[in-house]
């Protein structure tokens, strides 16, 4: 039996439910409640978790990715939640007794209200904050824990909340983005030293997005360019920052772009058009082959095992999930197959749950929710992804 972790991602405040005291929840209120949308009870995984781990074991998983809620386990800044620690040990005890790998990922894109108003990562005073809860929640975590993602795309986040204004704290200054980088770089590498001090068998790293580009039209330089400088700016400079402080790479692959220089005198001085046409509930386009293209780029950059922490589309009909992971895994498989370090497949998500600012229409789900009672039902692709681990388990 092959040790290839196979299995599914999840982040809390979008699957558990009642994050009172986090920035979300607060700007969902403040703001998307006007859209009608809230995380409410999310798909009330907080206390579905048993079933729905049941339901991954089914499903042949031996991996589970997800991440622990800072503003459970401390809600008001030096007050430790020690039923949520339980929660979190009760979970950790659960994927346990099933055989089940946990990938636990310590900040994906939630934080407590307390530490958003202190300035959140902006804010380089406040970074020992998160190297000192980090130290504490995995030493509470030790005897459950081998590997630890510090944070969730550390580019999507200061992308979406300090340049795009769409997250909280909804800022939209190139600078500030800049900076945010920065010090979610200097704080990963501050809390790897610390936990392996403590904890060297602890496999640590970032989960990355990382995108294909390609020119638009092959022969143009401006096109040409332009890939390099997106390839270097959202896939490369934060890894590259964080190199040495990182024991494998996770990549969160989702998104084809084709990159077209335009020379209107307008701000956008480039654009993105879908050049195929299998596209996502969420307008994304589908690209299984950006898999291989991209683990090839990064083990030949990195040299380090990969393990795919994220990869899904949203699709409630189910109509693109089967094919989308047949052809993923293909390629996958392929670079592996020509020497690339691949230690695992993640797909997002184990269950439908709560899209950020786009709240429930997107339904990225093995497991379909039925969000009036919380009721799961296996999707069909979930059972052609079973049929492809035992598969791919056995070479
Ligand atoms: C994030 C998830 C998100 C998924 C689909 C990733 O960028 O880590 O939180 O739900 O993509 O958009």
């Amino acid at each position: 039996m092959s040790d290839f972790l196979f299995g599914a991602a999840t982040s809390a405040h979008q699957v558990e439910g009642d994050n009172r005291f986090s920035d979300w929840w607060d700007f969902e209120k403040r703001v998307l409640s006007r859209k009608k949308i809230r995380s409410g009870k999310a798909s009330n995984h907080w206390e579905l978790f048993e079933e729905d781990f049941k339901l991954a074991k089914e499903l042949g998983h031996n991996c589970f990715r997800f991440s622990i809620e800072w503003a459970k386990i401390e809600p008001q800044e030096g007050q430790i939640d020690f039923d949520a620690i339980n929660h979190y040990k009760e979970v950790l005890e659960s994927l346990k007794e099933k055989n089940i790998t946990p990938i636990v990922t310590l900040f994906h894109f939630s934080l407590p209200k307390w530490f958003a108003q202190k300035g959140g990562f902006l804010n380089k005073k406040n970074l020992h904050i998160f190297v000192d809860y980090a130290k504490f929640i995995t030493d509470e975590l030790k005897q459950y824990l081998e590997y630890v993602i510090t944070i969730n795309e550390p580019v999507v986040y200061s992308y979406q909340s300090y340049l795009q204004g769409k997250w909280p704290p909804q800022k939209k200054k190139y600078l500030l983005y800049k900076k945010v980088l920065r010090n979610l770089a200097k704080v990963h590498i501050k809390t790897y030293h610390v936990l392996k001090n403590r904890n060297p068998k602890l496999k640590i790293s970032i989960a990355k997005n990382n995108q294909v580009f390609e020119p638009a039209r092959k022969g143009s330089p401006m096109d040409n360019l332009l890939v390099k400088y997106f390839e270097y700016d959202w896939n490369h400079q934060f890894l590259n920052r964080i190199r040495k402080c990182l024991d494998f790479i996770g990549l969160n692959y989702y998104f084809y772009r084709a990159v077209k220089f335009t020379s209107s005198l307008s701000k956008k001085f480039y654009q993105f058009p879908y050049p195929t046409c299998r596209k996502t509930d969420m307008d994304w386009e589908v690209y299984p082959k950006g898999i291989y293209l991209m683990t090839k780029d990064l083990w030949k950059k990195y040299k380090l095992p990969i393990i795919i922490t994220e990869n899904g589309v949203a699709d409630s009909k189910d109509k693109l999930r089967e094919s989308m992971i047949k052809e993923t895994l293909q390629w996958l498989f392929k670079a592996k197959k020509e020497g690339v370090d691949i230690r695992g497949y993640l797909h997002w998500s184990l269950i439908d749950n709560f899209e950020w600012d786009s709240g429930f229409s997107a339904e990225f789900g093995l497991i379909k929710v039925d969000y009036e009672n919380f009721a799961r039902s296996i999707r069909p692709s979930a059972l052609v992804y079973k049929d492809l681990i035992k598969k791919y388990s056995s070479k």
